[in-house]
């Protein structure tokens, strides 16, 4: 039984080598502001060490306060000229459209920080899904590749769905789920909202230095349990096992509560 607030704790009974570590905090401003702290952590450590930090937002609404907590809290205290903004998704809709998960961290997160020009890396959801695909993996190019030749991010943001998706990899959606071709960025298919999508792949995904999900609400209780004690592609999130390290999950009680036993 993990005890609340800002606790560590590793769900042992995950299917893979690496069991994820899942911080269950008391309330949604607390995953905020964990996973804010954390972000700070890994960025000045990167940059520290190499100059540079390259992280992939998530979208939807889960980050909005973990990105204006970031913005606010944290402004003196990382180097923010060093940090290059990617994304890992995007709904294929202009750039200014309310659905666009860049206008959501463009509002939240760069502008208010007056970052923009080259620090910013967003996918193109105005264009065609494949073409835009194609040219989003071109632009990885400038990242470290892995063993297994994918880019490596030294963070990457999640969300979880209702269904179990994370990024833009939903159940069903086998192209994007198996990847046969290894691509690193895919189009993606949701089965609600904005349909068509773009998403990094599962290898790109996996590749990550740090992978953090953030999931709150009574809704996630489910996909949580099934992400964290599962391994199947019905559950996309449960394929997150990044290979450098366990993926760290900053949730609330009530999106643990089917996993409090
Ligand atoms: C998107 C996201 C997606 C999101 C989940 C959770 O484009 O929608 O990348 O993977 O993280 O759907 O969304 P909420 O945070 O809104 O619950």
């Amino acid at each position: 039984m993990p005890t609340y607030g800002c606790k560590y704790r590793r769900t042992m009974n995950s299917t893979s080598a690496l069991p994820p570590s899942v911080h269950v905090l008391d309330a949604p401003a607390q995953v905020e502001h964990e996973v804010a702290q954390r972000f700070a952590v890994l960025a000045q450590a990167a940059i520290n060490a190499k100059g540079r930090f390259n992280v992939a937002l998530a979208g939807g609404s889960t980050p909005k306060g973990a990105y204006a907590r970031l913005a606010r809290e944290f402004r003196d205290r990382v180097d923010w000229s060093r940090i290059h903004f990617y994304w890992g998704d995007e709904r294929c809709v202009a750039a200014e459209d309310p659905q666009s998960n860049f206008a959501m961290a463009k509002r939240e997160l760069l502008d208010p920080l007056a970052i923009g020009g080259e620090q910013v890396h967003a996918m193109d959801g105005a264009a065609a899904p494949e073409s835009a695909a194609v040219r989003y993996s071109e632009q990885l190019r400038e990242l470290p590749l892995s063993a297994s030749e994918y880019p490596v991010f030294d963070l990457i943001l999640l969300g979880l769905g209702k269904d179990g998706h994370t990024a833009s990899l939903f159940p069903g959606d086998m192209n994007a789920l198996e990847n046969p071709e290894r691509r690193w960025v895919l189009p993606g298919l949701s089965p609600e909202g904005t349909r068509e999508r773009l998403t990094l792949s599962f290898g790109t995904i996996n590749a990550a230095s740090h992978v953090i999900f953030m999931a709150v609400g009574a809704e996630k209780a489910s996909p949580l349990r099934s992400a964290l004690t599962g391994k199947t592609l019905d559950i996309p999130a449960s394929l997150v096992r990044p290979n450098n390290r366990p993926a760290e999950w900053y949730v609330d009680r009530a999106a643990y509560a089917e996993l409090a036993g």
